[in-house]
């Protein structure tokens, strides 16, 4: 199915044969700002990728093959990221889980509200038992955006993601190890060249398609070694077979030089991952009070992940 050429050596041809996303410019000037504004004193930044990317089987796009994430791992941890005094980067796919907002889903958030009807007057409140539920999450989200600790920018393709994931690199270079990578989305490993996809809503009266999907490359290479060498970066490794879950995150430390690598099984994502140094390896659980508590995972990741990023920047000299 797939051609078998090495992976890191067509991420250029990438960039030569794809066209940037038409909002490419305007997320790019919102980089630049946000970096410059935050590249201060030992401000941190962090770049969070989150929810899965899509590749487009038409050019004037119908039908895609998309992925399962729903960007629950990245919008928490962008939360708990601004807790430790982060200015984060939210790298998402659109209208997937995006932070605060996530504990409002679907028709809970209307549940909250009561609709006083008096005519000209007619008010709208919180009930009162959901005072507890909205007031922090509002706190926190008031917070963030009035400090402008957030810029959000959003992909859909993993050509998008592409295009945006060289950007937001190449505007945190200025930031030495003070900038962390966390790169939590589900990136497609495969994809269609943007030369084989035909304009059009493939027709069925010509029979069954033939797609043929192509060995996306790897992007984790050129960002380690050449687009971001100074960052602290945490690359996500997910599988369904507990047996090769450490010995391919161990094989992605040591093909890429990157520092930590956060394995998690697609079954347990929620109540366990483990961290994967090129020495060690632990694991991060929740136990099942904790769970029925409502912890999130996220929490130990985010915490862990800083306590890291902490222990790189000393080392850096920086
Ligand atoms: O969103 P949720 O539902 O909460 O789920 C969270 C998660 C399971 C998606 C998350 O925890 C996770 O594991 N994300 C990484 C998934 C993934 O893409 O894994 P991978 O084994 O295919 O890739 C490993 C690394 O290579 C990733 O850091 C990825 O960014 C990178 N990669 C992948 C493909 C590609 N073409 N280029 C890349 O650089």
């Amino acid at each position: 199915m797939a051609t078998m050429r090495s992976t890191t050596e067509h991420w250029e041809e990438f960039y030569a044969t794809h066209l940037p996303p038409s909002d490419f410019e305007d997320n790019r000037t919102l980089l630049k700002e946000f970096c410059k504004r935050h590249n201060k004193g030992n401000t941190r930044i962090v770049l969070i990728t989150s929810g899965g990317t899509t590749v487009p089987l038409e050019h004037n796009t119908v039908r895609f093959v998309d992925n399962f994430s729903g960007g629950t791992r990245g919008a928490a941890s962008a939360e708990y990221f601004l807790e430790h005094n982060y200015a984060v980067i939210y790298m998402h796919r659109l209208k997937s889980m995006e932070p605060f907002t996530r504990h409002f889903s679907g028709q809970t958030f209307l549940d909250m509200l009561e609709l006083n009807e008096r005519g000209p007057n007619t008010t709208i409140t919180v009930k009162p038992d959901s005072v507890d539920v909205l007031a922090p999450v509002l706190a926190s989200y008031k917070s963030a955006h009035d400090s402008g600790s957030i810029l959000y920018v959003n992909f859909t393709t993993v050509s998008d993601y592409f295009w945006l994931l060289r950007a937001a690199c190449e505007c945190l270079t200025d930031c030495g190890p003070r900038a962390l990578l966390y790169l939590a989305a589900a990136v497609s490993d495969f994809y269609i060249p943007s030369s084989q996809i035909p304009i059009h809503k493939i027709q069925s009266h010509t029979g069954v398609p033939n797609i043929q999907l192509q060995l996306a490359p790897k992007m984790l290479a050129p960002l380690v070694s050449l687009w971001i060498p100074h960052a602290f970066v945490v690359s996500f490794k997910l599988e369904t077979d507990e047996n090769i879950l450490i010995s391919k995150a161990r094989a992605a430390l040591s093909k890429y030089k990157h520092t930590l690598v956060i394995g998690n099984l697609l079954q347990t994502r929620r109540t366990r991952v483990v961290f994967v140094t090129p020495t060690s390896s632990s694991e991060v659980t929740l136990t099942r009070e904790q769970i029925l508590n409502g912890m999130e995972i996220e929490d130990n990741i985010v915490s862990n992940v800083v306590s890291h990023h902490t222990d790189f920047i000393k080392s850096q000299h920086y």
